[in-house]
């Protein structure tokens, strides 16, 4: 009799507490908008297709490049989620592709100072938990510092470590690439066809070109969404487990909407990478960096904006050696090494424990096994279906992609 009773309260608590699971789990995607019910060529979005036809040329073309031998998807390549898979890129001057290429050439260029981000998605940057986003002003770059992906693209063909090198001077850099198009007879039409009048070869139809074919690189069928979609068995349940902690931690302060970012820049605290000379004192010298999505990591990695998240155990580990510190208990060291899997990150030295964000302080204690739940959540973000495809000629007639084979 009595342990009857006993067993009805037990039943009934573990009825109890299972709804709250459930309703947990729910608040989880409820606040944060469908993203395949967001409309990508909503909210004045220029694009046609003869505008991501040639622009998809001109990402792969090096004749952009001062050396005729780095295009855009010399950094971001498809085999590496739009990225390229090093922690810094080589621009001009090197030869292969991902974590194979090399410095081929002593012409006195070095890497790159900032991991290369991908473009899958970036049709939506600075996009709302609400699903709304604004192409003109849409934020770039580790640190927000250009506005749209028509402006960026301009951006890599001035660098002279990504891709002018010594051919030509940052002044006429674009002058010149545009008169080397306007000598290419398919460019001519390309750009007639795209833009409806002759003499449109002009540097800012480059931009738009171009980023008419980035915002068609797209991914959003994660198992994540299905789930949001409302196909329950989409997750696993250390992956729905992942989702709450992640919630509950307060990681989705930050890496909050559809994208798992706010495109604001924070504070976190990420040492420099010692294959750089010079700290990288971030946005205005503050040391703070853009929130990145965290959609598509499985292909993306290394990590943070100079690649020393070697992968997202280390990357996700940091966060409690920052907490720690920007609570002042930095002699703890739980976040510090023997993981065995390339050692725990220090903060970096120039940044003040009152300098971290206070939603990373304020993120709640977590521990491996958590890690493991956020991980096995991240890894559902990740939608492999994007357009992959490598065109097998580009009008200038060099190799699709630069020096890359
Ligand atoms: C040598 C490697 C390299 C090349 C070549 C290159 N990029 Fe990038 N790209 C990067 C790096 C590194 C960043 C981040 C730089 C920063 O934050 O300061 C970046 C940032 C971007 C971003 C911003 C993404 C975001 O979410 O903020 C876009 C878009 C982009 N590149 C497109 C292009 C296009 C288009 C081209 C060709 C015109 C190009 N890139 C050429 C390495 C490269
Ligand atoms: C204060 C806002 C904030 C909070 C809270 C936060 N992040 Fe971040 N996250 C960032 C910023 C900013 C970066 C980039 C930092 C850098 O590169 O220097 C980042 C980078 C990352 C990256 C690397 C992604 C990439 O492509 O490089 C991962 C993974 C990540 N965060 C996961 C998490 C997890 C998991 C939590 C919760 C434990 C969390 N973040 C909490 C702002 C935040």
């Amino acid at each position: 009799m009595k342990l009857n009773q006993i067993m009805i309260i037990t039943s009934s608590l573990l009825i109890f507490s299972s709804c709250q699971k459930d309703n947990d789990n729910n608040t989880g995607d409820n606040n944060i908008v469908d993203i395949n019910q967001v409309d990508p060529n909503g909210n004045g979005n220029i694009n046609n297709n003869s505008m991501v036809t040639l622009g998809k040329l001109l990402f792969w073309d090096p004749i952009l490049s001062g050396e005729k031998d780095v295009a855009c998807a010399t950094c971001h390549h498809p085999d590496f989620g739009y990225s390229d898979g090093r922690e810094l890129p080589i621009g001009v001057g090197g030869e292969g592709l991902g974590p194979a290429r090399i410095d081929a050439v002593n012409d006195n260029i070095s890497l790159a100072g900032r991991n290369s981000p991908t473009i899958i998605n970036t049709i939506f940057n600075g996009i709302s938990p609400n699903g709304n986003f604004d192409p003109a002003t849409a934020p770039m770059f580790w640190d927000n510092r250009v506005k749209s992906l028509e402006t960026q693209a301009l951006g890599p063909l001035l660098s002279f470590v990504e891709m002018r090198g010594h051919a030509f001077g940052e002044a006429v850099a674009l002058d010149s690439i545009v008169n080397r198009l306007q000598n290419i007879g398919e460019y001519n039409t390309l750009f007639t066809d795209a833009f409806g009048n002759n003499n449109s070869i002009t540097s800012s139809n480059i931009g738009a070109a171009i980023a008419a074919f980035e915002r068609t690189i797209i991914a959003t069928d994660s198992p994540f969404d299905q789930f949001q979609a409302g196909n329950q068995n989409a997750l696993t349940q250390a992956q729905i487990r992942g989702m709450d902690r992640f919630e509950d931690i307060g990681c989705n302060n930050c890496h909050s909407g559809p994208m798992f970012s706010d495109f604001e820049i924070h504070v976190v605290g990420v040492p420099d990478n010692n294959l750089l000379a010079n700290s990288d004192e971030g946005a205005n010298g503050t040391y703070a960096f853009r929130t990145p999505t965290l959609r598509n990591l499985e292909e993306t990695g290394p990590y943070f904006h100079n690649g020393v998240g070697g992968n997202l155990q280390q990357t996700i580990q940091f966060y409690i050696t920052a907490r720690n510190f920007a609570r002042g208990n930095n002699g703890g060291g739980q976040g510090g090494g023997g993981n065995g899997q390339g050692g725990g990150l220090n903060i970096n030295p120039n940044v003040d424990r009152n300098d971290i964000a206070d939603d990373v302080r304020d993120l709640q204690n977590f521990n491996n096994n958590d890690i493991q739940d956020i991980i096995a959540f991240i890894k559902a973000l990740d939608d492999p279906g994007f357009d992959r495809t490598i065109p097998t000629t580009v009008p200038s007639g060099l190799n699709p992609g630069g020096n890359i084979d």
